[in-house]
């Protein structure tokens, strides 16, 4: 594949993100996870949008057949917990940073159904995210694509790999017009 191709595959998953995702990446309370961080020095912001893009790549390269809207707005809200898990999860309802794992798909489910109008699929990849922590796995198939890209993505920003991209990222998504 050639760079150009590249940057034409890169800009065609901008617009679906932007295209389904725009009310929640818009929205004050996404924006704010801006400064949580998830892994290392990555905030919650970058990482859902990672895993937005990841699980659109997933979709079309395993031809999943996924509702993309339904996948898009699930990876951008499958970490809405709205607080920084490493310091003051415990007041949050986060029992203890190490427990983090177990609890934060309750909480983000409870604050994105307070903010948003959700579908079941929507719920389900929220509330599924972290299988096979949560023991009952996903229901749908847009549930298990999210899955494996937050798995996926939750890797390569623990090694750091990618940050780079995800500059360029931010870059793409504050300029949208849409
Ligand atoms: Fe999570
Ligand atoms: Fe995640």
């Amino acid at each position: 594949m050639t760079k150009e191709e590249r940057l034409e595959r890169h800009k065609k998953i901008h617009e679906i993100l932007r295209k389904h995702g725009q009310e929640i990446l818009l929205s004050h309370s996404f924006i704010k996870s801006h400064s949580f961080i998830q892994h290392g020095d990555m905030s919650v912001y970058e990482h859902s949008i990672n895993v937005a893009e990841r699980a659109i790549r997933i979709n079309r390269f395993l031809h999943a057949k996924c509702v993309e809207r339904d996948l898009v707005r699930g990876a951008l809200l499958h970490d809405y917990f709205l607080y920084d898990w490493h310091i003051d999860g415990k007041e949050k309802g986060n029992i203890h940073p190490k427990l983090h794992g177990f609890y934060h798909p309750g909480t983000a489910l409870k604050n994105a159904c307070r903010d948003f109008v959700l579908t079941e699929r929507e719920k389900d990849i929220i509330k599924k995210h972290m299988w096979p922590l949560t023991i009952i796995p996903p229901l749908c198939r847009e549930a298990w694509v999210v899955t494996l890209a937050d798995k996926y993505c939750s890797a390569m920003e623990t090694i750091g790999l990618h940050k780079a991209k995800v500059r360029v990222k931010q870059i793409d998504i504050s300029e949208t017009d849409n």
